[in-house]
């Protein structure tokens, strides 16, 4: 390519073109810098999200708006700058809501793979559980503002045949919102509304009856990991190597507000599971059956979130009782799939399961109450709401590959290198 100037990347001399953005140029050089709204066909980039924040000649800069210069210093991989980006991605997870095991683009959002490439396991923030419309109402396409980024990538491209927008932003700050022209959307053929689908970075704009074709394993994201040098290889567990003497460790495990799939998970070891007994006792477990305590325990791994008064006792006692608190999965993590409820008012949900649900007979059904039932919390709470909780293992459920990494991580210090494709919220 003909270049025309010398620039550094993170101290690295990069001979370029002058007028690039930095995000093009930083990733021909083989340096992965963070993007969301920045699109190769979009000219001139939108500038909205700055995830691709970086340091241009000491100024912080969003790098896809930012166009190269001759001598232009550029910071990148910083401990700072990746603490920067990540807290950016992890307020769109908190502020919108991103339920991934039940949301039709997994597997093909841009938004979930920034997650991914970044290593988010948790945010930081509490999510907001706002309930926003979903709006069937369009003619090809439904909206989920709930997952809208506010990208502006469909205000921009997605056009009529006569030149006209479909998309536009709504009111202002917090409450903005992308409105869709009804009119203008009915005029859209359906190539056209599903090339909408694919442009948005989420699971905001959909298209009725028109699903994302791949299977779990052959989705967009799946497997590859955009950043040079990450191992892809789906590899499987290897055995414990039982040469290297290991220090005998107490595990204990329990499942609260989740489906026991993690725990299923657990189990997908196999044969690794047998090693691994002559190395642990299981404590408290449902694996094992052991209900009470019987000493303190060296890892504690909890599934599941908190929707009643039990689930925050049983939550207490374990981290009394384990040095190590891990959360395994997307509900013990952030509430996950139960946490749907969390965006409608807990009597609705009990009106809708109890009354009014199409197996109930209306007049025959009530409730459910008694003293010795655990009372039901207002709404489904993350175990770090609760209490202390020292890792966390994202998947809904996590691969069994990825749970034995970080368990034997933490219990003998082994090394700890979790896969692209291990690493997944659904
Ligand atoms: S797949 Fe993407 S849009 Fe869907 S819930 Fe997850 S992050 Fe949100
Ligand atoms: S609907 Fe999608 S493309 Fe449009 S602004 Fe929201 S996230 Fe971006
Ligand atoms: S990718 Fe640069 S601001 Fe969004």
């Amino acid at each position: 390519m003909f270049s025309d100037i010398l620039i550094q990347i993170d101290g690295k001399k990069i001979e370029t073109r002058a007028g690039l953005n930095l995000v093009d140029v930083a990733r021909n050089a083989e340096i992965f810098l963070p993007s969301l709204c920045y699109h190769k066909h979009i000219d001139p980039p939108l500038g909205t999200c700055r995830v691709c924040a970086c340091k241009v000649d000491g100024q912080t800069r969003a790098g896809c708006i930012t166009k190269t210069y001759d001598g232009m210093e550029v910071e990148i991989q910083t401990a700072e700058l990746d603490d920067l980006r990540k807290a950016i991605v992890e307020m769109m997870f908190s502020e919108g809501n991103h339920f991934c095991p039940a949301c039709e683009k997994s597997g093909n959002c841009d938004l979930q793979h920034m997650g991914y490439e970044m290593g988010i396991s948790h945010t930081r923030f509490p999510h907001l559980f706002k309930d926003r419309l979903i709006d069937f109402s369009p003619q090809r396409m439904l909206i989920d503002h709930n997952r809208c980024i506010k990208c502006r990538r469909c205000v921009e491209e997605v056009i009529t045949d006569d030149g006209l927008q479909v998309f536009s932003y709504c009111n202002k700050g917090n409450e903005t919102l992308v409105g869709i022209d009804y009119d203008q959307e009915a005029k859209l053929t359906e190539q056209q509304a599903i090339e909408a689908m694919q442009l948005c970075p989420t699971g905001a704009i959909l298209v009725k009856g028109k699903s994302f074709p791949h299977p779990f394993g052959d989705r967009r994201f799946d497997m590859q990991s955009v950043i040079k040098n990450t191992p892809n290889k789906h590899q499987t567990l290897n055995m414990i190597d039982t040469a290297r003497p290991k220090e005998r460790k107490i595990i204990a495990t329990t499942s609260l507000a989740g489906c026991f799939g993690c725990h299923m998970s657990m189990l997908d070891m196999d044969l690794v599971l047998l090693d691994l007994i002559q190395l642990v006792d299981f404590n408290k477990s449902p694996l094992t059956d052991i209900k009470e305590f019987t000493e303190k325990c060296d890892i504690g791994l909890i599934e599941g979130g908190c929707c009643n008064a039990e689930n925050i006792e049983v939550l207490r006692e374990f981290r009394k009782k384990c040095k190590v608190l891990v959360t395994v999965g997307e509900c013990a993590i952030w509430g996950g799939v139960p946490a749907m409820r969390n965006t409608i008012p807990l009597e609705e949900c009990l009106e809708e399961a109890y009354l009014n649900s199409i197996t109930t007979h209306p007049g025959e059904c009530k409730v459910p109450y008694h003293e010795d039932l655990p009372k039901i919390l207002d709404k489904v709470y993350p175990c770090r709401d609760i209490v202390d909780v020292d890792f966390h293992i994202p998947g809904c459920p996590p691969t069994a590959n990825h749970i034995w990494k970080v368990v034997s991580q933490v219990l003998w210090d082994d090394d700890y290198s979790i896969l692209y494709s291990e690493f997944k919220y659904d």
